[in-house]
């Protein structure tokens, strides 16, 4: 393999990426992969700064450009400082959340369009695109649902109406069926295990796809 795998994953917040993304890491541990996990906005000293500023919920008068504008520069620096080195170490590279975060929430959510927020995320991205992209399918309501089952404190974004959140989710359904190639819609009203199963399926034919 000339270049490592890169895997993302997305979806509304609590549909179950975390517990996903440690059962992917552990399996392509167990094939001999070297792998590395991040998430985002964050993953490096200068985003997980970002970070903060865009999640805490005294800034709730940012615009939602400048807010893209935030993510996509996390984003810049994650790739630019971990994702291409990594990848071209040839290291699994997981990412909770990427590029089609940004679509979604600040193209569709906030309604600043897709093709706008692409434009500026071309940069930050680089021509580094997931080779998989799992979106876990759970709709707003329901992950509004688990997000109150929990007992989260909601921070900045996660604390909008529930229209923001129906809005990304009809974004990220829209943006797989756009790109069905790369964007594999995942049923997670289901066991973790048989969510796993299906994401291993995905995973596996890529890799023997790429020895080929
Ligand atoms: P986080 O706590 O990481 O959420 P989750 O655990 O659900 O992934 O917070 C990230 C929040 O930022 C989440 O509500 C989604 C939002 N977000 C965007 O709006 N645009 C983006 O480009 C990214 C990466 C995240």
């Amino acid at each position: 393999m000339s270049r490592g795998i890169f895997i993302t994953f997305e979806g509304n917040d609590g549909s179950g990426k975390t517990t996903q993304i440690l059962l992917l890491s552990e399996y392509l541990k167990q094939k001999g992969l070297e792998v590395v996990t991040l998430r985002e906005p964050g993953g490096t000293t200068i985003g997980e700064k970002i970070r903060e500023i865009l999640l805490d919920n005294r800034n709730r008068g940012m615009s939602p450009v400048a807010e893209m504008l935030l993510y996509a520069a996390s984003r810049a620096q994650l790739v630019s400082e971990v994702i291409k080195p990594e990848l071209e170490k040839n290291r699994a590279v997981i990412c909770d959340r990427f590029v089609d975060s940004s679509l979604a929430y600040q193209g569709v959510g906030r309604g600043l369009g897709v093709n706008n927020v692409w434009v500026v995320n071309r940069q930050a991205v680089d021509d580094c695109l997931p080779d998989i992209t799992f979106f876990m399918d759970l709709d707003a309501d329901a992950s509004m649902a688990r997000r109150i089952a929990k007992g989260e404190e909601a921070d900045r974004i996660e604390s909008e109406k529930m229209d923001f959140h129906r809005r990304v989710y009809s974004g990220y359904l829209e943006l797989s069926r756009r790109y069905p190639d790369r964007i594999k819609r995942i049923d997670v009203n289901r066991s973790p295990q048989e969510v796993f199963a299906e994401i291993r399926g995905y995973v596996d034919e890529f890799l023997e796809k790429a020895e080929r």
